[in-house]
């Protein structure tokens, strides 16, 4: 959509540089949160679900409130959980089971955050990065890419409970 793919890199570098002496991942979820919902272009909400249980829980966030509770397999952020794997959603009125937090959504970019694992051969599930967008199809494979990267760097930058 946008011809941003230089500013992604120079983004990433500045999340990079947020987080490099912090440990604490309510503090990097809280920030990258935020760097991601003022400085790129048309999003309306970004934060992070952590899995507890069978259960994603609402943790840092920028935008409006939102719901705080998510079952493994509801919704895009409970699918993505469950299979493991970026979901892309261009329209989410096509999205069956889409939950609207916010009805001015239209799509959106889910990102498992999945952690190495020393003692098992599985990686753990965190939970997820949740992207919104007012606009329809706001992401591409820019966006991808660099949420990808994103939530990479917060997963191998924090300590997680
Ligand atoms: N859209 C999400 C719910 C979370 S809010 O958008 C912040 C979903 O369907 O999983």
């Amino acid at each position: 959509m946008i011809a941003w793919e230089l500013d992604a890199q120079t983004l990433l570098a500045q999340a990079a540089a947020l987080v490099a002496d912090e440990r604490d991942w309510v503090a990097n979820a809280a920030n990258l949160s935020a760097l991601a919902g003022t400085q790129i272009p048309g999003l309306n909400w970004s934060g992070v679900y952590l899995l507890r249980g069978e259960t994603l829980v609402l943790g840092p966030f920028h935008g409006k409130p939102a719901c705080v509770r998510i079952a493994l397999g509801q919704g895009v952020c409970g699918t993505a959980a469950q299979r493991r794997e970026t979901i892309v959603v261009p329209d989410v009125h096509a999205f069956p089971g889409h939950i609207a937090c916010d009805p001015a959504s239209q799509s959106e970019i889910v990102v498992p955050l999945l952690a190495a694992d020393s003692a098992n051969r599985r990686e753990r599930l965190i939970g997820v990065l949740d992207i919104d967008s007012p606009h329809c199809n706001r992401f591409g494979p820019t966006e991808r890419a660099f949420f990808e990267s994103l939530a990479s760097l917060l997963v191998r930058s924090s300590d997680w409970p």
